[in-house]
């Protein structure tokens, strides 16, 4: 009998051990994040009002509180650093940041590198012509028109796929002073990055038909299921509050007073 107990006792150990080196193996990038007390987070702060640079010069939007949220319930400190956005995609696919927050449209190519979040904004992409422009829609736009989009967007592929005439920047503001320049014929950008553009400068316009429907999705290592439920939650919760249109309301207003 007493042979018997340590037997099972030893067992037990065994068992116990071989558990903890499974989980040890297998290092969890949730557990890794709390024991450095941040979250790392990557953006391209010229998309208000997701992202922007705010009155202190620090970056500020939507994405930022939806990240500043995640980290929250993490119990850590979010940091937010800037990249080209063409850069995030593969950055966040290196395992190099936590969390690509920029306004990414969830593709089906992009979640062949990354994995994607619930979605949180229904959006698309817009045209931006000057005052007067002979474009009024999107069948104006035909090969040979000159069209400046954002590098790597999905603004960049759509308008690639329609016209050689594509020049490509590295931001939206970029290709704005461009189009008032006379460089460029037409911008394509993102629903209210264009709005916020339009707003603040003279004599442009934003064309009424969407060119194409797209939904807004935060961008994660692959295989970190984990820390996507943890996201998933903070970011379920903050829709079906009416938290993400009211930060998208507020932020656009503050965006536009920076100007
Ligand atoms: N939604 C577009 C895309 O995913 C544009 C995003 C640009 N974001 C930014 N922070 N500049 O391609």
């Amino acid at each position: 009998m007493k042979a018997f107990k340590k037997v099972a006792a030893l067992l037990l150990v065994v068992a116990l051990l071989a558990t903890s080196l499974v989980s040890c193996g297998k290092k969890s990038i949730v557990d890794e994040i709390k024991k450095s007390g941040k979250l790392t987070v990557i953006t391209e702060p010229g998309f208000a009002p997701f992202e922007y640079i705010d009155a202190n010069g620090e970056i500020a939007g939507v994405d930022i509180e939806i990240a500043k949220k995640i980290a929250e319930k993490l119990g850590v400190e979010a940091e937010i650093t800037a990249m080209d956005f063409d850069a995030i995609i593969p950055a966040i696919q290196a395992g190099k940041a936590n969390l690509g927050a920029a306004g990414i449209t969830a593709t089906e190519e992009r979640a062949k590198s990354v994995d994607f979040s619930v979605n949180y904004v229904d959006t698309g992409l817009y045209i931006i012509v000057p005052e007067g422009s002979a474009i009024a829609g999107a069948a104006d736009i035909v090969e040979g028109t000159a069209v400046g989009v954002q590098l790597g967007t999905t603004s960049d592929m759509l308008v690639s796929d329609i016209t050689s005439g594509i020049s490509r920047y590295k931001t939206v503001a970029d290709a704005v002073v461009a189009l008032q320049s006379g460089k460029i014929e037409a911008v394509v950008a993102d629903e209210l990055p264009a709005k916020d553009a339009v707003a603040n400068n003279t004599g442009l316009v934003l064309l009424e038909e969407p060119l194409s429907v797209e939904q807004y999705a935060l961008a994660i290592t692959k295989g970190n299921e984990e820390l996507l439920e943890v996201i998933n939650e903070v970011l379920g919760e903050m829709i079906e509050s009416g938290e993400v249109d009211k930060l998208i309301q507020e932020h656009m207003e503050l965006a536009a007073a920076v100007g």
